[in-house]
């Protein structure tokens, strides 16, 4: 008997972006009814799918490194290898019962017909007819070796480890892992939540948990009042899911719904990228985590013994990483945060002051077109952020990146790419060289061009404001229409 399966919970469970099975659908390589899939037509399509390889059993790691760090769960519940074993062992056992009740539901129904058809028949007969037919049915049902439904197994498996929730109004999905919360859940998978604290104080995460179950699993200070309480609000940042969840949250839809915000954050590390190139990596407090956009900015300031030093830097890092902040900082003339950082002036735990977000290059929300990007130097920070955002938010398109750069070896992270387009199958990466950046535009848009035409295709234009104006000049000659194009002036 096959399951059917909403598209992300297949894709979670197979392990490939939602944009992969909607193109093996539109393939017409995977049949969809009523935007689900059949399990048995995933193990079809996916037939060297193996418990051992899954996402499920990714998760199963994943969460022994983090959820289960409480000593007292740690004496409650068996090794966690055994426990997956444990799963992936009862989960066969109930996919076989549920085979054999298949069977045996279709054997009763075939025995109704049979019995219509003999009203004729003398009873005698009747009776040797039907224990005839019911041995045979039963040789079928007990003698069946139909292998087991991996996909359906793997489902079980899943709903102990990970609970499924649906966010509206947008129809957003996650899953909540190991101990999250579901706060850190929804921002792992590239949701824009409301919050502010993130520790229970403010109340910005409340949000209406319409079915399913939570459990509070950090203290909070924030006092929800009765009549809350019993219409089902919730703080996000201190409830983790017991079951699958409905939630009515607010998210943030464009820059204008994030507020300004102030922080402290303390350098973590400062590691060269090239000679004049340093990513700087910033790490915020637990209790105020910069809430920003994929592909928007920051003001870093730091105090010096006469002035403070303070500069805007697109953030390189998505806002699903975590207290993490990185940025690729040139070293600039008239730059001078970039002056002491290069100068070795900030060390690890030193402060930061972070003032932002700003900029307005984030992904369109309103679109499901492919995507390319067009970025120059270190116009690639931005466009890294939105990929990370990209994939964690499991956009339906495809993604393209064209990364010009004036120097030979101006490509300072190509290894990321790389790996990008080794683990995705829906990124794909080209990079090319101009004398400047001016000629990079030019060349970069009719690469792109090249490469397909507009129709079906956002383009993000990213870089010195010369490589910008030449590539959007170059598109919108081409027809781009204006709300396929996003630029970013660095
Ligand atoms: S984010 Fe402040 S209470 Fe949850």
């Amino acid at each position: 008997m096959s399951q059917l399966l909403t598209l992300s919970r297949a894709a979670h469970l197979i392990g490939v972006p939602r944009a992969v099975l909607q193109k093996r659908i539109a393939a017409g390589e995977l049949p969809a009814f009523d935007g689900m899939v059949a399990s048995a037509d995933l193990t079809r399509l996916y037939p060297d799918l193996r418990l051992e390889d899954a996402g499920a059993f990714e998760r199963t790691a994943k969460i022994r490194e983090e959820a289960f760090g409480k000593r007292i769960r740690e004496r409650v519940l068996p090794n966690q290898e055994v426990l997956a074993q444990r799963l992936a062992a009862q989960g066969e056992e109930l996919e076989d019962v549920r085979r054999h009740l298949a069977h045996y539901h279709d054997l009763l129904e075939a025995l109704r017909e049979r019995i219509d058809r003999m009203a004729h028949a003398s009873p005698s007969e009747q009776l040797a007819e039907l224990a005839r037919f019911i041995d045979a049915g039963l040789a079928g049902v007990l003698g069946s070796e139909a292998p087991a439904d991996t996909v359906a197994v793997m489902d079980d498996m899943l709903r102990v480890m990970a609970a499924h929730v649906t966010v509206r109004p947008s129809g957003r999905e996650f899953f909540v892992e190991g101990s999250e919360t579901v706060l850190e859940a929804a921002l792992r998978a590239g949701l824009a939540p409301s919050y502010g604290c993130g520790n229970g104080n403010c109340g910005l995460c409340k949000a209406r948990v319409v079915s399913g179950e939570v459990r509070q699993v950090n203290h909070a200070d924030y006092p929800l009042s009765a009549s809350e309480r019993a219409q089902g609000h919730a703080l996000l940042c201190s409830c983790t899911a017991v079951s699958d969840l409905v939630v009515e949250m607010l998210e943030a839809r464009a820059p204008d719904d994030i507020p300004a915000q102030e922080l402290v954050a303390k350098v973590r590390s400062a590691t060269p990228l090239a000679a004049d190139l340093m990513l700087l990596h910033l790490q915020t407090p637990r209790s105020g985590r910069l809430r920003f956009l994929a592909g928007q900015g920051a003001t870093l300031s730091v105090t010096g013994s006469t002035a403070d030093f303070r500069a805007d830097y697109p953030i390189a890092s998505c806002p699903c990483d975590d207290r993490n902040l990185l940025f690729h900082i040139r070293l600039a003339p008239g730059d001078e945060f970039a002056g002491r950082l290069f100068a070795g002036a900030l060390r690890p735990g030193d402060p930061v002051s972070v003032f932002g977000p700003w900029g307005a290059f984030v992904l369109r929300q309103d679109s499901a077109n492919d995507i390319v990007f067009l970025a120059c130097d270190t116009g690639f920070a931005p466009v890294k952020s939105l990929i990370e955002h990209a994939v964690a938010a499991d956009v339906p398109g495809m993604l393209r990146l064209v990364w010009a750069a004036t120097e030979p070896a101006g490509h300072y992270l190509e290894n990321q790419c790389r790996a990008w387009a080794d683990a995705l199958e829906t990124f794909s990466y080209a990079t090319l060289v101009a004398p400047d950046a001016a000629a990079a535009g030019a060349v970069a848009a009719r690469r792109a061009l090249d490469e397909g035409d507009h129709a079906g295709r956002d383009f993000y234009v990213v870089g010195p404001a010369p490589f910008v104006s030449a590539a959007a000049a170059a598109l919108v000659a081409a027809g781009l229409p204006a709300a396929q194009l996003r630029t970013e002036v660095l």
